[in-house]
């Protein structure tokens, strides 16, 4: 893996902070790291290169913040190294946050673009709500960049250029703000973009009542990432149809108003060598009976996730092959998500009822076919449960990357299990060893679980050493060089084609 050496300074923009802010019962605020892919490659880089990092804290507060704590001397956390004068929290009240998040980011474009329109709801005070957060995340990166622009001199100011990254669904129209004041104002950035989560096609994105504003919101950007090389195909295509745009798809170039916005594959991966360590340095959780196998499911309680499909397939295992009865446990383990809209809570009540009925349909006084954990789990012993698991059943119904999937060929370090993965996942187009099936397939998923319980060891060792390899290369570190390389903002930037 190459290191680069960073040439400017990084002003990462995000809903969320790297951490999260919690008050003890005397009111005192300290840090709670996220543990996060994203936050271990991205915080380092904005310590090194003296950047900021602009987010929401977490915490609901009736005025603005006025300081945010140092970390704890102890944290080995990887934002440990970020001071609090590099941190800036931006402030939402809490019924604006309602309708920007649980209303337009939750409520509108999750659903949207994961292609399941039916589930979106369009209005407009939620879409206006949305415009007005994004406008305060926008103001609060432009009085950073004045407030650095006046620290330096004539000639430093000539020579740096900051870059500007904006992340994700929450804030696809805070650059439109952004680059009509740093024009106005002569101010110096480099504006990039990167999205999460999958964009969708043209025909999806239409639905949206103000589809041309998102679409020049990411425009008004001098770069736009995404996971795959589809995702970009998408959005240029939708920036061609809506806004007329000239584009060039083989060089993946949009043009629009005099400016050229360059779009970008880049799809990001995991901290492969901290989730080796900590397979190799974690005891077994799990208590097995003897010969007893484990499949298993690990994601956010959301219904892109295909979690209902899943468990149905695991019931039609059991019909189909009784002889993985009180033989194979499904531990299903459903992070708490994003409660606070509806869907989320139906979901919920809909697994339980799911879970409760197989169970009382299959258990013996020994046995139960699934293990359901609602809740989270630490780091270490998600370490364990994918090193001791035989099959990973990662199968969503529509997912940007899905990082469970590498996570657990990176912990597969003692006899191979075997991964099984949606082709509607980012992260289906890439890893081409795993077993690949339709999740709406529910038979045909059965019996691909069936396949994967009998897989022999030596096609199992040759699949998992082909996916290790990759995504040991292709890892978290890799993509955040691969960005800045991009953005022209490494010292060896002939590796890629910095933006002019
Ligand atoms: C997805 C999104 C992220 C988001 C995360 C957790 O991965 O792409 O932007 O942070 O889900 O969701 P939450 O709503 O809890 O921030």
């Amino acid at each position: 893996m190459v290191q680069h050496h960073i040439t400017a300074p990084l002003i990462v923009v995000s809903n969320r902070l790297p951490f999260v802010l919690q008050r003890n019962k005397d009111g005192e605020l300290s840090r709670k790291p996220s543990a996060g892919g994203l936050v271990t490659a991205v915080a380092p880089v904005v310590v090194d290169c003296g950047g900021l990092w602009i987010g929401w804290s977490g915490l609901h507060t009736e005025e603005p913040l006025e300081f945010i704590p140092e970390s704890d001397p102890d944290d080995k956390a990887p934002t440990a190294g970020l001071l609090s004068k590099q941190v800036i929290a931006v402030h939402i009240p809490e019924r604006e946050f309602d309708d920007f998040y649980n209303g337009c980011c939750n409520g509108t474009f999750w659903p949207l673009f994961h292609s399941m329109p039916d589930r979106a709801v369009f209005k407009a005070h939620t879409w206006d709500a949305y415009c007005r957060v994004n406008k305060e995340f926008a103001s609060r990166t432009l009085e950073a960049l004045r407030k650095s622009a006046k620290e330096l001199d004539d000639q430093e100011r000539f020579e740096t250029c900051p870059v500007v990254w904006i992340h994700d669904y929450q804030l696809l129209v805070a650059a439109t703000t952004i680059r009509q004041v740093v024009e106005e104002e002569k101010l110096r950035c480099k504006l990039a973009f990167f999205l999460h989560i999958p964009f969708p096609s043209w025909d999806i994105m239409r639905l949206f009542p103000w589809d041309d504003e998102i679409l020049q919101g990411m425009l008004a950007c001098d770069m736009v990432g995404f996971h795959i090389e589809d995702y970009c195909l998408n959005f240029i295509d939708c920036c061609s149809r809506r806004l007329g745009c000239r584009v060039d798809r083989n060089n993946m170039l949009v043009e629009l108003a005099g400016r050229t916005v360059h779009i970008k594959a880049l799809p990001i991966g995991i901290p492969f060598d901290r989730f080796v360590q900590l397979a190799e340095n974690t005891p077994r959780f799990l208590k097995l009976a003897e010969s007893e196998k484990i499949i298993l499911g690990v994601d956010r309680l959301d219904y892109t996730k295909g979690l209902v499909h899943r468990i149905l397939a695991f019931e039609r295992l059991l019909e189909k092959y009784p002889e993985h009865v009180e033989k194979v446990t499904l531990l299903q383990i459903s992070v708490p998500s994003r409660t606070d809209v509806r869907e989320y809570r139906q979901l919920k009540e809909e697994m339980d009822q799911l879970v409760g009925r197989i169970n009382g349909r299959f258990s013996m006084p020994n046995w139960s076919p699934i293990r359901y954990i609602y809740g989270g789990v630490t780091q270490e012993q998600l370490a364990a449960f994918y090193r001791d698991s035989a099959v990973a059943l990662v199968t969503p119904l529509r997912d940007g990357m899905n990082l469970v999937a590498k996570e657990y060929v990176a912990c597969q370090i003692k006899e191979p299990g075997v991964l099984i993965l949606s082709p509607f996942a980012g992260a289906g187009g890439m890893m081409h060893e795993a077993l690949v099936v339709n999740p709406y397939e529910i038979d045909k998923a059965a019996d691909t679980i069936h396949r994967a319980l009998h897989m022999p060891l030596d096609e199992r060792e040759v699949r998992m050493k082909q996916l290790r390899h990759r995504e040991q290369q292709m890892d978290v570190n890799y993509w955040m060089n691969s960005f800045l390389a991009s953005m022209g903002a490494v010292n060896n930037s002939d590796e890629a084609d910095p933006l002019s």
